[in-house]
């Protein structure tokens, strides 16, 4: 870690950081994360867009357009900012919305960026007003506007950046302010993943992991990961503990049933807050609809946990409607926990 607290990393240098890191970025989900665009499974069209803008700003010799991601945690945006940085042959100097606090803390990292560099702002929708107004003039020229002093002694000066790309990843591309949004050339959607990418995705970690895992094992746990590949990667890493432990080690559909089970995660790879989620609904508002401060305050957890977290993928697979007066249960939820639904 450096003297601002931020954090490098670059193919010429690996991660520099004395802090822990998050479970994605240990030791061990750097090594499964693909390192190029060529070895990216899934988001084709994403992946196309940054292949073409890449290859046409180094024929040009510029720096790439500011790049921002949308998409719920675990479909690969920090992935695409290591890459985007291994492909352009820059370091990846990684922050978040909250951790830059004031302006000092947003141009102490600015001015240390290196032509080429990749700055990654995560939960860039939690930029405080301030930090944001600073950043507009970064991303379009280049430059920050020191003020010193205050009144009529007010003086500015103009510092000169080197030209970086910015690349920003929101869970809520809502929240986001439009000049905020509008100085990103490049904004792409990241969406859940099918189920032959999370077996291609599940299949490559196991080799990268040494692992002796059969067809049906790789389709079992690709379906109960909720289309997402941070969550393939660590059930793999669960039913490999539980496999050498309890069985030969092979990954098998019986080994990744029993160990899922220990997991708490069901047939369609939901977890316990997940089923907590809807039945709350249905048990306490009767199906709904419902707003989600009422289900957060019945189930005590934080509101954007449930928004970012729990209601993508029950909305993706049909649990979970939303209407203009609140959140329901759908049938298929209904079934799904047990309950008997009569056909209209
Ligand atoms: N590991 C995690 N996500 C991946 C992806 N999209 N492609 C290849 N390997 C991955």
């Amino acid at each position: 870690m450096n003297s601002n607290g931020f954090k490098f990393s670059s193919p010429r240098q690996g991660v520099v950081s004395g802090q822990s890191l998050p479970e994605d970025s240990g030791q061990e989900m750097v090594s499964l994360r693909p390192e190029r665009l060529s070895e990216y499974i899934g988001q084709r069209e994403t992946i196309e867009t940054l292949k073409i803008a890449i290859e046409a700003a180094m024929l040009r010799g510029e720096a790439l357009e500011h790049v921002l991601l949308h998409g719920p945690p675990g479909l690969g945006k920090t992935t695409l900012a290591h890459i985007i940085a291994n492909e352009m042959g820059g370091r990846l100097v990684i922050t978040s919305g909250p951790a830059l606090e004031k302006g000092g803390d947003l141009i102490g990292m600015l001015t240390q960026l290196e032509t080429g560099d990749v700055f990654f702002v995560d939960e860039i929708h939690r930029l405080s007003k301030a930090v944001e107004e600073l950043l507009y003039p970064a991303m379009e020229d280049y430059c920050i506007d020191f003020v010193f002093d205050k009144g009529i002694n007010a003086r500015s000066h103009r510092f000169r950046l080197k030209q970086f790309v910015l690349v920003g990843a929101t869970t809520r591309v809502g929240l986001l302010s439009s000049p905020l949004r509008d100085r990103f050339g490049i904004f792409r959607s990241l969406d859940f993943y099918d189920q032959p990418d999370l077996e291609q995705i599940v299949d490559r970690s196991a080799r990268l992991l040494n692992l002796q895992m059969d067809e049906q094992g790789a389709v079992e746990l690709a379906r109960r990961s909720r289309g997402t590949p941070r969550i393939v990667n660590r059930l793999l890493k669960r039913v490999r503990d539980y496999a050498q432990v309890r069985c030969d080690g092979r990954i098998s559909k019986s080994a990744v049933d029993d160990a899922l089970k220990l997991e708490g995660v069901d047939s369609l790879g939901l977890t316990s807050l997940d089923r907590r989620y809807i039945q709350t609904i249905i048990d306490y508002y009767q199906g709904g609809p419902v707003g989600i401060e009422a289900i957060a305050a019945t189930l005590q957890e934080e509101t954007d946990t449930l928004v970012d977290v729990v209601e993508p993928y029950l909305l993706k697979i049909g649990l979970l409607v939303r209407t203009s007066s609140g959140r329901k249960a759908s049938a298929d939820a209904f079934s799904h926990l047990g309950y008997q639904v009569d056909q209209a």
